[in-house]
């Protein structure tokens, strides 16, 4: 598998997957923020198509939103095509941007929100890693009815050492 950064002759493939009306469902606002079709690119953001091997068909979009200067970001994936869904492919692609995310870009934590209901996405989203922070019921006052969403997030390697350290210290400190 291979990601890389999406360009202008990507636009009519985007724009398909912008027209699947199921896609959007499970997904909402975050296709279109992650196709960038509707956005303009911004400098804390890094978006990427997901292809199965280098020159071959994408299948797929994923990156980082709001790169902070204090190590966070927020992740979201969508693959656009159906037919590649429930194959491993969503979380061999996460892997790949955790590795960007920790590697390249050094940050220490991402997190991400998703429907509750969207379990599929959730039990990918731990096959790399994320655990849920918070169950969280939103819209409640604009929707009438609330929306069930969970708050999940993934530490680098060294964040998640400091945090298991930190978390014995305390407890000795308990005694
Ligand atoms: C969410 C998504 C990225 C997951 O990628 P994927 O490659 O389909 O994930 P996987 O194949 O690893 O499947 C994840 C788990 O879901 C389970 N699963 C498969 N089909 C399922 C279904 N119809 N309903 C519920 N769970 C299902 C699998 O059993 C697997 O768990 P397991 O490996 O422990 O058995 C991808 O399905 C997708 O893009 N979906 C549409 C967009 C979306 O929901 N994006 C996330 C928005 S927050």
């Amino acid at each position: 598998m291979v990601l890389r950064p999406v360009s202008a002759g990507d636009r009519p493939l985007l724009q398909r997957w912008l027209g699947d009306r199921e896609l959007r469902k499970c997904t909402g606002r975050r296709l279109s923020i992650l196709s960038g079709v509707r956005a303009l690119p911004s400098p804390t953001d890094a978006q990427f198509l997901v292809l199965l091997r280098e020159g071959e068909r994408a299948i797929g979009l994923c990156g980082l939103f709001g790169i902070s200067d204090d190590g966070t970001a927020e992740v979201g994936i969508v693959l656009g095509e159906r037919d590649t869904w429930g194959r491993g492919y969503g979380p061999e692609a996460l892997r790949l941007l955790l590795d960007h995310a920790y590697g390249d870009l050094a940050l220490s934590q991402v997190s991400l929100c998703v429907h509750a209901a969207n379990t599929r996405a959730i039990r990918a989203y731990e096959k790399v890693g994320f655990v849920t922070e918070q169950r969280l019921t939103v819209g409640r006052w604009l929707l009438g009815r609330g929306v069930e969403v969970l708050i999940m997030t993934s530490l680098s390697s060294t964040s998640a050492e400091t945090a298991t350290r930190e978390a014995e210290r305390c407890s000795a400190l308990r005694g």
